[in-house]
């Protein structure tokens, strides 16, 4: 690959690269900015906004608007999202999956979450079905050690599950051309076809509540934006099948740690993943790009750039909470007061205290996950 293709802004359900712009995101792929109006309308409902909606992590959404208004109505909405599970978790998985359990305890709904070890299975050559069957079982830990509540939270282990999603699959298949699938998921010839028919499995669960309980409400799916060419194909054909078109929140990006696209298992040494060890921590957080200068004294006269820092969006994205000592960190950095050492060594022991913590909650969950697996 050129330098050249390797900056280039590619994003799509299996490959995020190149500089995000989320400006051309929201023009290209056609979906809304997040407004002050609607953050004023979620704010009315839910009291003070999450940080993540306060530091506009959160930027985009179809829809949103029309499910709020359902809401004020007394037509509630479920939630709905999931993982492709490939391998551990990463820190930026968590990000929408934190948003996600803020909505569910502010709106009181449901959660489906999905667990694709079947599309894991069919898009990475190298990975067996029991692989991925292990790892969504893994997975799933993680986000019961978010604080999820079994009463609410739904977790489909796809190639378990497929009897449970296979008629509502096939509806959605059939009212899908290959034509529209190809140009939305860019399949090639050499696309195997488990892969075509895929997206299938993963529309289903925008429908599944009005078959499991008679109820038809719309879908709210957080997610980050790499997601959003399922809901395009999904939502076309959502009314044909008499239900909602489901709705969408889009987060950014967690970065990697080097630079340029963002956290992806597929690069491990500049991704965090919730089973890597202290010393792992610190040895990734180490090697980070940063905006700092090439020599500490010439940082201390002319000051770094917090801008292009991954340190400093880890930061922002999930290791400072106070908003005052955030915009201290970046004042010190712009003029030079703080290094990039003292913020790797600062932002290690967070993350490692972070894990530390998880790892403890993710264990005692093996021990209800089977609570959390969806009845029929
Ligand atoms: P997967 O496993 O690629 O990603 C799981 C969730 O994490 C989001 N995400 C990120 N968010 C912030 N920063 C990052 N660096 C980052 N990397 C990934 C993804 O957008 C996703 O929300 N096909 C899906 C599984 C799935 C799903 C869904 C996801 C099935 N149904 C409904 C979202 C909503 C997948 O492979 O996700």
């Amino acid at each position: 690959m050129t330098d050249k293709e390797k900056n280039e802004m590619v994003v799509t359900p299996w490959e995020v690269r190149g500089k995000v712009d989320y400006e051309r995101l929201i023009r290209e792929f056609g979906t809304q900015p997040l407004t002050k109006e609607l953050l004023r309308k979620i704010e009315k409902r839910t009291g003070k906004l999450h940080l993540q909606l306060q530091r506009k992590l959160f930027f985009s959404h179809r829809d949103l608007d029309t499910v709020l208004d359902l809401y004020e109505k007394g037509i509630k909405f479920v939630l709905y999202t999931g993982r492709g599970p490939s391998g551990p978790v990463h820190i930026g998985h968590l990000v929408p999956w934190i948003f996600t359990k803020h909505l569910q305890e502010k709106f009181d709904t449901r959660l489906y979450f999905q667990m694709t070890d079947d599309e894991k299975f069919l898009v990475e050559d190298e990975l067996k079905l029991k692989e991925t069957v292990n790892f969504g079982y893994e997975n799933a830990l993680d986000l019961i050690a978010l604080g999820f509540k079994p009463e609410n939270t739904f977790i489909i282990f796809d190639a378990q599950d497929i009897d449970l999603l296979y008629d509502i699959a096939l509806e959605v298949a059939k009212r899908i051309t290959y034509s529209t699938a190809k140009a939305t998921f860019g399949f090639q010839d050499s696309t195997n076809i488990g892969w075509i028919f895929w997206p299938a499995i993963q529309a289903v669960p925008c429908f599944i509540h009005a078959k499991l309980t008679g109820e038809n409400v719309p879908a709210l799916i957080p997610a980050a934006i790499d997601q959003d060419p399922y809901w395009r194909v999904t939502r076309d054909i959502a009314q044909k099948l008499g239900y909602y078109k489901p709705a969408q929140i889009h987060c950014r990006f967690l970065p990697g740690l080097g630079i340029g696209g963002k956290m992806s298992a597929s690069e491990p040494e500049t991704s965090i993943f919730v089973t890597d060890p202290p010393d792992v921590v610190k040895r990734k957080v180490w090697n980070a790009f940063t905006g700092g200068k090439g020599t500490a004294a010439e940082q201390r006269k002319t000051g770094a750039e917090p801008g292009i820092c991954t340190i400093f969006q880890y930061f922002l994205y999930l290791f400072e909470e106070d908003d005052k000592k955030l915009s201290e960190r970046e004042k010190q950095c712009m003029s030079g007061e703080v290094l990039c050492g003292d913020c790797k060594a600062e932002l290690t022991e967070r993350i490692n205290r972070f894990l530390s913590e998880h790892c403890k909650k993710r264990e005692k969950a093996r021990n209800i996950v089977d609570k959390f697996h969806i009845k029929r």
